[in-house]
């Protein structure tokens, strides 16, 4: 693959080179930590089928070489085929990232003529009924199963990804086992990050620190076995290292989301920072927005920091951890990420990763109008 050639532009911020495109929010699933902001965008507020196409060509144009195709479920778009089409076109490499349900032969032959060049399917337990209890929805394991057979069998590059909680951190090993058998390059174990509908189910949630240390142990005696077969990734759990991670590679630094409305934003999870007025591509360009805009400008380089990370010497390699983090945990998206042991804020997470684990909430499924009646419950049940 070749993208459009592109020179650096004298000055400014480097070149992104990663576009997550998040297609719709509708989903035939209802995991409970989903990422995903509460107030779900309508599906008559996203972008049209040309306005995708558009997105695309000036990512391309801005030096992307790679997107996400996601969502919610992108293949609930009738026009992903489409849209597929105008990535290709723009010499950008296509993974989408799916749960598997709606796909058949049909469509994954029209999708990978289009120019698909891989894709990633979620799991949310090696176990059909645990996965579909944690999932909401009766038949999904099944899907999936029949999905992973279709991609392997259509010859595209195959990832599992599984965001892995109190409820299946116990099952990693089932769910290596798994991806085995469905002939996947890649396993991603995700530890969930506490965004959305994440945040809003952490109760029910969080592991505990014995679990978490099981489950590395696992993935540490896989990994060796595995080696030169199947790539084996472990996205760390931050409430519980003391470590920040460098969230999406730095704010404004190599990738940009596009929210299903054309809400253009540095994260996927940045609409929840309530001043920070996100540019949306039907009003200014992508480069524009990349180059000039306020809110991709807020939190890019280090020159904002506060606390601890001004004079960190990992400033430049975490960059202060997480924005929404901090945000959510403090009420300042300027402060350091309580996840780092350096923050004053740091007892947020630790009295919450080191607390008892008494029996868990049930979850609340993540279903499109239940945000304000979930916040509701949760505040009565606190
Ligand atoms: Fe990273 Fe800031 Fe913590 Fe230093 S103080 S390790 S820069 S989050
Ligand atoms: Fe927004 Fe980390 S999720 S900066």
């Amino acid at each position: 693959m070749t993208g459009p050639a592109v020179s650096a532009p004298p000055t400014g911020p480097a070149r992104p080179w990663a576009l997550l495109a998040e297609l719709t929010h509708a989903c035939p699933l209802h995991c409970p930590y989903c990422s995903n902001p509460l107030e779900l965008a309508r599906r008559s507020a996203e972008l049209s089928t040309g306005q995708w196409a558009d997105v695309l060509r000036q990512a391309g144009e801005l030096g992307v070489v790679h997107t996400h195709l996601s969502g919610g479920e992108p293949l609930l778009r009738a026009d992903l085929e489409e849209i597929v089409a105008a990535a290709e076109s723009a010499g950008i490499y296509t993974q989408l990232v799916t749960s598997g349900t709606g796909l058949d032969e049909e469509r994954l032959a029209a999708l990978t003529a289009a120019g698909l060049r891989s894709v990633q399917l979620s799991v949310q337990h090696a176990e059909p009924r645990a996965n579909d209890r944690i999932a909401g929805r009766p038949s999904s394991f099944a899907e999936k199963e029949r999905a992973a057979r279709l991609v392997r069998a259509a010859g595209l590059p195959l990832g599992l990804n599984v965001v892995l909680h109190r409820d299946n951190l116990d099952a990693v090993d089932a769910l290596v086992e798994l991806g085995e058998a469905w002939g996947v390059d890649r396993i991603e174990l995700a530890n969930t990050q506490f965004y959305g509908w994440g945040l809003l189910n952490r109760d029910a949630l969080l592991p505990s620190r014995e679990q978490l240390d099981r489950a590395r142990r696992t993935v540490e005696r896989r990994r060796r076995q595995l080696a030169g077969r199947v790539d084996l990734v472990w996205v760390v759990p931050d409430y519980f290292d003391g470590v920040a991670k460098p969230c999406m590679g730095g704010w404004g630094a190599v990738s940009l989301t596009v929210a299903p409305d054309g809400t253009v934003l540095p994260c996927p999870a940045a609409a929840s920072l309530p001043d920070l007025c996100p540019p949306n591509v039907r009003d200014r360009s992508l480069a524009w927005i990349w180059e000039h805009s306020p809110a991709f400008g807020r939190y890019r380089g280090t020159e904002w920091m506060t606390g601890p990370c001004r004079e960190c010497p990992r400033r430049e390699e975490d960059f202060g951890g997480c924005r929404c983090q901090a945000f959510a945990l403090t009420g300042d998206a300027a402060r350091t990420d309580p996840a780092c042991a350096l923050s004053p804020d740091h007892h947020l997470v630790r009295d919450l990763a080191d607390g008892g684990r008494p029996e868990p909430p049930p979850y609340l499924h993540r279903r499109p109008g239940a945000a304000p009646a979930a916040v509701h419950a949760l505040a009565a049940a606190r």
